[in-house]
């Protein structure tokens, strides 16, 4: 079932069927082609692209706003809190209504769950949620699974390990939840014990059916992934730092251990940024699939600009 993307809302990846995600890979094809071809359609021409970014970013900012100006379109926007009204006192919802009033599509990123749903009740334009707290951010499972479909040409019927800060990761709870659109072989929920998924990201897992297993070390499951995701400790959402102190260093994928038990086809994707959570050794090896995951982000948020705006891919 597909209901056209034309001024829809993005807020969590559960918000799209996989007959819409897949109409959107379509189309992230289409514009990677454009611009292998180096000729991209000016598609979004008069069209302004609001980039509301509260919470530090790099790829999803940069990416949108590259997006958005390769179709033919204006961005405005900040890049920090502090460079903004807010800094004066001024609430969310009127910086938002004033972004309204200025662009066709907001990109909102904020530190508090549920910022990008409040602005889009607010917004009459679509709004596209970058990232809210640790909740989702939607977008990013959209990359993640492109990137699987791409890499080997399928999402069904692989074997998935998601390790790491899964309790605290907005892009590991979107992408686990984006799995459950499709058919995986099997999940597996690798986390040091403070760091365990919650329980409204495993509800969901269930009610699908999607089968999954939650474990503690990536050595013990690693010789059965087709794909590793990866995220780094959300050091910023942990509100006890003391909590942050027990559990930092607690995990790390090298090369060695890929080496020593992994598939040789093993993919390793991660939204990055990376801390100390992936060997260095790893960037330059035929397991990373990192970098190819930040370009591919590109014809996937243009193919998504596209929709949400309603013209023709
Ligand atoms: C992620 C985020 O902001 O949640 N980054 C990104 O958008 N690529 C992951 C992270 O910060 O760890």
């Amino acid at each position: 079932m597909t209901t056209p993307f034309k001024g829809r809302d993005v807020i969590s990846i559960l918000d799209f069927t996989r007959d819409e995600l897949e109409v959107l890979f379509d189309a992230a094809d289409k514009m990677d082609k454009f611009m292998h071809r180096g000729y991209v359609p000016k598609l979004l021409t008069d069209q302004v692209v609001s980039l509301a970014f509260f919470e530090p970013s790099t790829r999803t900012r940069l990416s949108f706003e590259l997006a958005a100006k390769r179709l033919g379109a204006v961005t405005i926007g900040f890049a920090a809190e502090e460079s903004t009204s807010v800094a004066k006192g001024e609430s969310f919802a009127d910086t938002i209504r004033m972004l309204d009033a200025y662009s066709d599509i907001i990109i909102v990123r904020h530190r508090y769950e549920g910022a990008a749903l409040f602005a889009s009740e607010i917004a009459e334009s679509p709004v596209i949620n970058a990232g809210d707290g640790r909740q989702h951010h939607p977008t990013q499972a959209m990359v993640d699974l492109y990137t699987v479909l791409r890499l080997f040409g399928t999402i069904d019927g692989l074997t998935y390990g998601v390790l790491g800060d899964l309790r605290y990761s907005r892009a590991a709870s979107s992408f686990i939840l984006g799995l459950t659109r499709f058919k995986p072989s099997k999940v597996y929920l690798i986390a040091p014990p403070l760091l365990k998924p919650r329980p409204e990201v495993k509800m969901v897992l269930d009610r699908m059916g999607t089968p999954y297993e939650e474990v503690d070390s990536l050595r013990d499951v690693i010789h059965e992934l087709d794909v590793l995701y990866v995220v780094r400790i959300q050091k910023e959402r942990f509100p006890d730092p003391e909590e942050y102190e027990r559990v930092k260093g607690s995990y790390k994928v090298t090369l060695k251990l890929v080496e020593e038990r992994g598939k040789d086809s093993l993919k390793i994707l991660h939204p990055l940024p990376k801390v100390d959570e992936v060997d260095p050794a790893l960037d330059n090896s035929k397991y990373a699939a990192y970098y190819e995951e930040a370009r591919l982000a590109i014809p996937l948020r243009m193919a998504l600009l596209a929709l949400i705006s309603g013209v023709e891919v």
